[in-house]
């Protein structure tokens, strides 16, 4: 049993952040849940320990890597190793903020290390085919937002987040994802703590209700 606990926010060494403390909720219950069975990988985006690749001139299609330089040579290696370890997880558990309505940057970045053909999906004559499933890798979202994307009629159309991770794991051939939010954080009548107990009770029992066999 893989497990892959993936967190995108800047300000990765504050467990006040609102999603890194969500973030270590679910480790927790993760490792209780388990005790001591698989393995649970965690890798922050943005701690600068964890080298994502970007998408430059010099990377742009790391197809060849016998016709490389020492440069392209280490983004293909990192990125085969990103690649290795997302489609070896049988769980997969994002946690991030939302920024201006999207993940945050960095975690774009991942997705287009994540996102290589031949890899998680391949091309055929009528078009992309995902080359993942949701049998076999279940993926849960957790996201934070100042917002309220549920209910408040000015946001609904600015969701793109959750639609935009619905879409690459579509591409991927995963057609299921849990959603977790913590939403309204920065709403100045709203109970912040109220809204993070409330997501936290909805983190645990739903890592607490999978199996993991
Ligand atoms: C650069 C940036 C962009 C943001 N964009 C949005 C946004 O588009 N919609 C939204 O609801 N909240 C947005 N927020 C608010 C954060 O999502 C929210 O404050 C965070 O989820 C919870 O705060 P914390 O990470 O400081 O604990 C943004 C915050 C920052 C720093």
């Amino acid at each position: 049993m893989n497990i892959l606990q993936l967190m995108a926010h800047p300000d990765y060494n504050n467990q006040k952040r609102a999603a890194n403390r969500l973030a270590d909720v679910g480790l927790k219950t993760l490792q209780e849940k388990l005790n001591g069975q698989g393995t649970i990988e965690a890798l922050n985006v943005y701690d600068p320990n964890n080298f994502i690749p970007q998408i430059t001139a010099d990377t742009l299609n790391l197809t060849n890597p016998k016709e490389t330089s020492a440069e392209r040579l280490k983004n293909h290696e990192a990125q085969h190793k990103l690649i290795k370890q997302w489609k070896s997880a049988e769980y997969i558990y994002i946690y991030m903020p939302l920024h201006n309505w999207n993940v945050p940057a960095k975690f774009k970045d991942y997705l287009d290390n994540i996102l290589t053909a031949g890899e998680t999906f391949k091309y055929t004559e009528t078009g992309s085919v995902g080359l993942m499933s949701d049998k076999t890798t279940k993926v849960t979202f957790i996201l934070t937002s100042g917002s309220e994307y549920d209910t408040d009629y000015r946001y609904v159309n600015l969701d793109i987040a959750p639609q935009y991770m619905r879409g690459v794991l579509h591409m991927m051939g995963i057609n299921q994802m849990k959603l977790i939010r913590a939403q309204g954080l920065d709403i100045i009548i709203n109970d912040k703590e109220e809204i993070m107990k409330s997501a936290e009770k909805e983190l645990v029992g739903y890592i607490s209700s999978n199996s993991y066999k």
